[in-house]
């Protein structure tokens, strides 16, 4: 991966602020960004910190902060709770980030979203892209999707559709060791991404004063089953695959079962491909499971 040039914002005094402490992808943000612009221009602010569906509580933090770039990794993310806990899921993925936008807005400062594959209903057969029609099939979707179309009026906004994501805050992966059964989903279709990965084309992306809409994803797709059995194969794991058909569930939350996401566009903007899902999951394999 290129190294990010990031001369403006290792001043002391442009701090990156991070809403959503405490959450899976901002971990990695936290980590990428401290290395970068050095810890004390790095601020991961937990939800008891920093409340981002409360005016009075972002008004605060950025009164006292006073960032130069804020990246929002907080949301709502519990898919099927949020039909029946819809107001809490509104907070969190549209006011929230609506309200931080229009901070970001009237400082004139970037500012950095993350949406969701799910915006989708998957019914295309091909890889979606930016300017595709979204049709959200359950309510965190429509709720992420309300989101991002208002954080997107302010055009210093950068917003990075992601799926699947996985990352050593919350490993999905190790528990499998304990495991001897698993159902993995066999139906269901898209990229799993790093949320290291995620941190390090965030920073790419503000070094080279991006924004707009951008898919972020790999060159090729996978069910979920071979997700796993990547998994019990890179581990050599005696573990009994049994994939199953998402219906058969019943979740409250209805799924896109096609969801894979193109990323033409970004990896026009790099200046490369993003490769295949396995490189950077073998790599977290490899970590992860040298520490087990
Ligand atoms: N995980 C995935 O597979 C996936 C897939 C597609 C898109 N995404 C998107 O990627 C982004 C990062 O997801 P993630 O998996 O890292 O999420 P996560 O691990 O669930 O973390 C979200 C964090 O946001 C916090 N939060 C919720 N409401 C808040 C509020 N009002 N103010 C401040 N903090 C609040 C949560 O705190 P509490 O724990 O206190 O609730 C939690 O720490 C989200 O935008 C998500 O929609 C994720």
């Amino acid at each position: 991966m290129t190294r990010t040039r990031f001369s403006e914002l290792s001043k002391p005094a442009s701090p990156v602020l991070i809403a959503g402490a405490g959450g899976m992808l901002a971990w990695d943000l936290n980590r990428t960004f401290s290395d970068l612009v050095g810890q004390q221009s790095t601020i991961a602010l937990s939800r008891a910190e920093l409340d981002i569906a409360n005016p009075e509580s972002v008004e605060a933090a950025f009164q006292i902060y006073q960032p130069k770039v804020v990246i929002n990794a907080a949301a709502y993310t519990q898919v099927d709770k949020a039909e029946t806990e819809r107001d809490l899921a509104l907070a969190g993925n549209c006011t929230g980030p609506a309200l931080l936008a229009e901070a970001c807005r009237r400082r004139g400062i970037a500012f950095v979203h993350y949406s969701t594959d799910q915006v989708f209903d998957g019914s295309l057969g091909r890889p979606q892209r930016e300017d595709d029609r979204p049709n959200p099939l359950n309510w965190y979707a429509g709720s992420k999707l309300e989101g991002e179309k208002k954080v997107l009026t302010y055009d210093q906004s950068l917003v990075f559709r992601v799926q699947w994501l996985y990352g050593e805050k919350k490993d999905r992966f190790s528990p499998l060791r304990q495991k001897e059964v698993f159902s993995p989903f066999a139906d269901q279709f898209g990229a799993p991404t790093w949320t290291k990965e995620i941190a390090e084309i965030t920073a790419e992306m503000l070094s080279k004063k991006e924004s707009g809409l951008f898919h972020l994803s790999y060159d090729d797709y996978a069910s979920w089953a071979d997700v796993f059995d990547f998994v019990k194969q890179t581990w050599k794991l005696q573990l009994k695959l049994e994939p199953q058909i998402t219906a058969k569930l019943n979740l409250p939350a209805k799924r896109p079962l096609f969801s894979v996401l193109s990323n033409a566009k970004l990896s026009s903007v790099l200046g490369r491909s993003m490769g295949s899902w396995k490189k950077p999951l073998g790599e977290f394999l490899q970590r992860v499971g040298a520490r087990n």
